[in-house]
């Protein structure tokens, strides 16, 4: 009877240190409305990911713009890449948007807002910027952004609101069409999304006939990633890492960071792989669901998906969108690509 008990209890042990149970924090809960919870759940359940756009809410802010201040802006080689492309198509934006006297600049991911500051500078000198629009879905770098853009410009109309541009065009409200508006979407965060056409359905929706989309993504064959973690997929994604697990409550011996190539995604990722088998215990603010995770299962924390040019085209034109000019880098590897709407 005592060894029955006794076995029992042994795999009641076993049973507990093989299945651990993560809750996330508190902060967790107060970061995130309960729809981005009800679709970060969905996510980690249905494609095993947490979509790398909400690592950039709440301390996520904080994590971007201090990679961007301390590691994008002096010290990588690919550093000033938006701020150059910006530049060397300054010319061909001006000559563009001739038809408006002044262009409203919209700018969609925002960030800190860092990139734009010297073409607004230099719009502002021609008498040409009306107002700068922030968008971005983190309402905390939305705060570092308007801190910024107020104080290197006093006297420009500066206006910023939260947006999802997976999931919804531009509100009219914000859209003031007496101007030509020209829409930033820089920093490779096309890359970066699950739904790109879904989001550049998005912009064509938000865009008229006059109106221009500008962004940016690095250009090349995923497949042959190199295996080198670099630039946001190797600081990036492992701060990210380490915030997903104190704010998930993920013990850190119980699971490692791994980059590679996905095949189905045609992207780089940046992985957490479970040592253990899990639980996820959304418990919480009227939420009731678990997710399960199983030892050796990864989950995707952070991707990014290089652009040939015939694909950009085609999931440009899949969205109502034509791109009438583009320049690269001098590595090329980064595009700058200019589109208008398709009529
Ligand atoms: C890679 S950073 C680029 C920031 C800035 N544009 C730059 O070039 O430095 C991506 C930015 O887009 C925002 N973002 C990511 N996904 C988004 C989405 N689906 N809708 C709106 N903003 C998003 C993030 O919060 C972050 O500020």
């Amino acid at each position: 009877m005592a060894e029955k008990i006794n076995r029992n209890l042994q795999s009641q042990d076993f049973s507990i240190t093989n299945n651990r149970i993560a809750q996330p924090s508190s902060e967790f809960y107060t970061v995130f409305s309960k729809q981005e919870i009800l679709s970060l759940i969905e996510a980690l359940k249905i494609r095993r990911e947490i979509p790398l756009k909400y690592s950039y809410k709440g301390a996520g802010a904080n994590i971007w713009d201090n990679f961007y201040r301390k590691l994008i802006i002096p010290n990588w080689y690919r550093s000033n890449v938006e701020i150059q492309l910006l530049r060397d198509n300054f010319q061909y934006l001006n000559a563009n948007t001739q038809n408006s006297r002044k262009v409203n600049i919209i700018d969609v991911g925002a960030g800190n807002s860092y990139p734009v500051k010297e073409y607004i500078r230099k719009l502002d000198k021609l008498g040409r910027i009306d107002r700068y629009t922030a968008l971005d879905i983190s309402e905390e770098l939305l705060e570092v952004s308007k801190r910024n853009f107020t104080r290197w410009f006093p006297f420009i109309k500066y206006t910023n609101s939260y947006i999802d541009i997976e999931n919804s065009p531009i509100p009219e409200y914000l859209l003031h069409r007496d101007n030509v508006n020209i829409f930033l979407h820089l920093g490779v965060t096309i890359g970066n999304l699950q739904h790109r056409v879904k989001a550049l359905k998005n912009f064509r929706q938000s865009m008229g006939r006059n109106d221009l989309l500008v962004l940016t993504n690095e250009i090349g064959n995923n497949s042959q990633w190199d295996g080198v973690a670099r630039g946001g997929c190797y600081y990036h994604a492992e701060q990210i890492y380490q915030r997903i697990n104190k704010n998930i409550g993920i013990q850190h011996q119980d699971c490692q960071l791994i980059r590679k190539y996905d095949k189905k995604t045609d992207s780089v990722v940046a992985n957490l792989k479970f040592t253990s088998d899990y639980t996820i215990d959304f418990s919480s603010a009227g939420i009731n669901k678990k997710v399960e995770i199983s030892k050796d299962e990864e989950i995707t924390i952070w991707r990014h998906h290089k652009h040939q040019l015939p694909e950009l085209i085609e999931e440009l034109e899949q969205a109502g969108l034509q791109l009438i000019y583009h320049s690269t880098n001098k590595y090329q590897l980064h595009i700058m690509a200019i589109c208008k709407i398709t009529v």
